[in-house]
């Protein structure tokens, strides 16, 4: 594999940009240095760019299989790269769904060769332990759980089944991610509604409260706290759900980019095609959450890009429309405006969306510039001005809730493993992405 050398990057130093020079070498970064003179196979001159770890989303539906109409394992790794990322996490509520470690390893075996950013694969959580086990030793990286019976492999409702898979969980030592609602409690709301003939947006919002949430929360940080637990909360979008969890040892959480920058006006634009649960709040809680995250308490950004067709997405009933909308196009472009106009630090932001993901889900070769470390690099081009415009995404979901929004900073080069894999939107390398499995995962017994 040939060598790069970046030149003159700027670096994030502590909390200062300092000028270094990198060079990748085997797929690992080889050396940081401000001094010695280093020659690569290829040069790429990055004087005015920010080097950053590659960064890592935590949650991100690539689909495929019987849903590869939506997006497939090389659109969606393809719309990462593009969009800085070089290590996304996939979520398991595909057909068929990630349920047992058959299914996951046939998913690693359709993805490989497939994957131009690295992917590590979400299993379902389920109460079968020698399950879970064998999706452990496969390395699977974390298993989900939805509150919201998204992917019903056990009745979750009941308190028994859930410790009990809970516990099955703890035994292979990686992580329970959560989709925080209560499905039940939706579903009656939605019963009622529908009975009467609301089938509105507001309808559907009013079903998917923020005290849903919090006692979704509340409820699963209870039994992981009483197991101490690995527990990440996917997609938190109320402030008192986060102050929960901020309470409770061994718990994490993530926010996503529409969540913390976008509020109910969206959909006076956008409509159906806006919707996703949990849903875009309102400004209040929009910002309650914002002061959260950008102090630091909501620990990672993630995408939660989840693709769907312009035909599922846009139905004059609110109740039939996919919910989702993609996210690994836009989530550095709209952050980073954040950055530029003094409301985000950098430092944060590579917190956000680098070290902490790395350390939640235990890549130990990812996460950092350091040298030994997995060459993921992305340099960040702070001034390059850019409209989100979703009909250039490489993701097949050519819809966005930023549709049109003007951004300042953006992927201009994204090295995977040590290859050049996109530059200024464009895929221009091979599909150098790699599976990633868990370091954290115990498999002997
Ligand atoms: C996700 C999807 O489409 O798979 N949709 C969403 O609205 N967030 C599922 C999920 O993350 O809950
Ligand atoms: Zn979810
Ligand atoms: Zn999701």
């Amino acid at each position: 594999m040939s060598s790069i050398l970046i030149d003159s990057a700027n670096i994030l130093v502590d909390d200062e940009l300092t000028k270094a020079n990198i060079l990748t070498e085997n797929g690992l970064i080889k050396c940081i240095s401000k001094t010695e003179p280093l020659k690569g196979d290829m040069t790429i001159h990055a004087d005015g760019l920010i080097a950053l770890p590659g960064m890592i989303d935590a949650h991100v539906h690539l689909r495929d299989m019987q849903l590869a109409y939506k997006e497939t394992f090389e659109t969606g790794t393809q719309a990462a790269a593009a969009g800085g990322f070089t290590t996304v996490l996939d979520m398991p509520n595909t057909r068929p769904p990630t349920t047992s470690s058959a299914n996951l390893t046939d998913k690693m075996s359709r993805a490989e060769g497939r994957l131009y950013s690295n992917v590590a694969f979400q299993g379902s959580l389920l109460t079968d332990p020698a399950e879970l086990k064998l999706m452990a030793k496969q390395g699977a990286i974390a298993f989900k759980l939805y509150l919201n019976k998204a992917l019903e492999t056990f009745d979750a409702s009941d308190q028994s089944k859930l410790t009990t898979a809970l516990h099955a969980a703890k035994e292979t030592n990686l992580p329970v991610t959560v989709h925080g609602e209560n499905g039940d409690e939706i579903r009656r709301i939605q019963h009622e509604s529908l009975a009467e003939g609301k089938t509105s947006v507001n309808n559907f919002l009013s079903a998917h409260t923020a005290s849903i949430e919090v006692t979704a929360v509340r409820r699963i940080l209870g039994l992981a706290a009483s197991l101490n637990l690995q527990i990440h909360i996917c997609h938190i979008t109320v402030s008192e759900a986060v102050n929960l969890v901020k309470r409770t040892p061994n718990a994490t959480c993530e926010a996503t980019a529409h969540h913390l920058l976008l509020n109910r006006s969206v959909f006076r634009k956008y409509g159906t095609l806006a919707i996703c649960v949990p849903p875009i709040r309102t400004e209040t809680e929009r910002k309650g959450l914002w002061n959260l995250f950008s102090r630091g308490e909501v620990d990672i950004l993630a995408s939660d890009h989840a693709p769907h067709t312009l035909e599922e997405k846009t139905k004059q009933n609110a109740w039939e429309a996919a919910s989702g909308v993609p996210g690994l196009e836009t989530s550095l472009p709209v952050m980073f405006t954040q950055v530029v106009n003094g409301k985000l630090t950098l430092r944060r932001l590579v917190e956000a969306t680098c070290e902490r993901p790395a350390r939640i889900f235990h890549l130990s070769k990812k996460g950092q510039l350091k040298e030994g470390y997995d060459a993921d690099i992305v340099l960040v081009d702070p001034k390059e001005k850019t409209r989100v415009d979703p009909a250039q995404f490489h993701s097949k979901a050519k819809f966005s809730p930023f549709a049109g929004q003007r951004c300042i900073g953006r992927a201009a080069f994204t090295i995977v493993n040590g290859a050049l894999v996109a530059e200024r939107g464009k895929i221009v390398g091979p599909a150098a992405g790699k599976i990633t499995r868990s370091d954290q995962a115990r498999v002997s017994s």
